[in-house]
């Protein structure tokens, strides 16, 4: 089958949600804004490792695009949802976005908890080994907000307060980081020389957030919508 476009992910991401402007600024709303920045950021890195950049925006477009169907099973669901219209390429970003070097415990949020769920994505992710789309969506994942560009730190810190942190957080982390590293290495690039928008305050303020982070992962009691998020999992 043909190659989804950056241009047909776009249509299939906001299909039925976004008509106009204020639909995407609505709260509701603000993982398609997410998608949106993956996607240029993907196109942005693909650009620079001279490999297909449209390729790469399409998948960044639709890697959150279970969430249309369910936030806390959204890899799975986008799977489902990205197979059901034929992308079955296409389809892989979604569930291996999620989960750092095909391992199903490095992942946010403690993982997948439904036994069926878990045992889908983990046959998944050993009989298909990543590639660079995989790490470049992973990656970007990792710095891009609704809002826009970030430092992975300032966004890892914002992932931990809203989803907790649980035994497998800590080595998350660490494996983000080796990620960012391969990923600069390729590139012969700093990832912020790439975004000059992240702006130097927010580089400078690393050391801060990393502390602020690992303070967290390692007192994970000093989380307040951890209880919210345990009652949302229990839903699931
Ligand atoms: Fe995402």
């Amino acid at each position: 089958m043909k190659k989804l476009t950056a241009k047909e992910a776009y249509a299939l991401l906001i299909d039925g949600i976004i008509d106009d402007e204020k639909d995407l600024e609505r709260e509701k709303n603000k993982w398609i804004r997410h998608c949106l920045y993956v996607g240029m950021a993907a196109e942005r890195i693909a650009q620079k490792l001279n490999i297909d950049s449209d390729w790469a925006k399409a998948l960044g477009y639709v890697h959150d695009i279970g969430r249309r169907i369910d936030h806390f099973n959204h890899p799975l669901e986008g799977y489902k949802y990205m197979c059901a219209k034929g992308y079955v390429d296409e389809a892989r970003v979604c569930l291996t976005h999620s989960f750092i070097d095909n391992d199903i415990s490095l992942t946010a949020g403690g993982g997948p908890k439904r036994r069926e769920t878990y045992d889908f994505i983990n046959d998944y992710l050993e009989k298909h080994p990543y590639d660079i789309y995989d790490n470049i969506i992973q990656m970007c994942d990792l710095f891009c907000s609704e809002n826009g560009f970030t430092t992975v730190e300032h966004r890892l810190l914002d992932i931990t307060e809203r989803k907790g942190a649980y035994p497998n957080s800590y080595e998350h982390y660490q494996k983000m980081l080796e990620l960012q590293n391969r990923l600069e290495q390729k590139m012969h690039c700093s990832l912020y020389d790439l975004f000059p928008e992240i702006g130097e305050d927010k580089i400078l303020d690393i050391p801060t957030i990393n502390k602020e982070l690992l303070n967290l992962i390692k007192n994970p009691q000093k989380i307040k919508r951890m209880d919210i998020y345990e009652k949302n999992l229990e839903k699931c």
